[in-house]
């Protein structure tokens, strides 16, 4: 399981202080309303689930799973849903949760794609941002933490589906 050498580049201290600043900030932002937020599977929910806990505003949550078609680490392009979100967003205020964005492919398919839906407002609340990777403009609302262009694991991040249960995120050697 340990094979695999790594550095841990945010620790989990940090996280947390992180996680509630971001829920402060939204919390402020849609007081007096209720939230529709939707995190995206599977790397999205361990972020997810910290941030609701830490939000000030009522929520539904849901879930979206996107699969592209490309080659191992690096997303094609060709971007679709692969299980849909359950809950009606006519008219209401969205949080989009993902765990990080790196081209911005699957980021701006999925909000085009929900805004078809016409919710009242849609924002995006991303934990990690590697903005030096991107091939189509994209910013999210609210970002966690800028990164540089490393493979990262951990808080909900895999690399062939391990490491998603490590607390802090790390960067793999090798
Ligand atoms: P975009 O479409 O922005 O894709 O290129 C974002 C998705 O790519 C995956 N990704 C990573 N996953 N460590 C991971 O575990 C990383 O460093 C990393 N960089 C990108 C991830 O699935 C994300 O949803
Ligand atoms: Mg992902």
């Amino acid at each position: 399981m340990d094979r695999v050498k790594r550095d841990i580049l945010i620790a989990k201290a940090d996280i947390d202080k992180r996680v509630q600043e971001l829920a402060d900030v939204i919390s402020r932002d849609y007081e007096g309303k209720e939230l529709v937020v939707i995190g995206i599977l599977k790397g999205a929910f361990v972020f997810m689930a910290d941030l609701i806990r830490s939000l000030r505003v009522p929520c539904m949550i849901d879930f979206v799973r996107l699969a592209s078609y490309g080659t191992g680490t690096v997303s094609s392009g060709s971007i679709m849903i692969t299980k849909d979100i359950e809950t009606p967003i006519r008219g209401r205020d969205v949080l989009v949760v993902e765990d990080i964005v790196d081209t911005g492919l699957s980021l701006s398919f999925l909000v085009d794609r929900l805004k078809e839906r016409d919710p009242q407002s849609l924002k995006v609340c991303v934990f990690l941002d590697k903005k030096e990777r991107r091939k189509v403009p994209f910013e999210a609302e609210y970002v966690g933490f800028d990164i540089p262009d490393h493979f990262v694991v951990g808080y909900g991040l895999d690399f062939n589906e391990m490491y998603r249960f490590l607390p802090d995120v790390c960067v793999i050697k090798e």
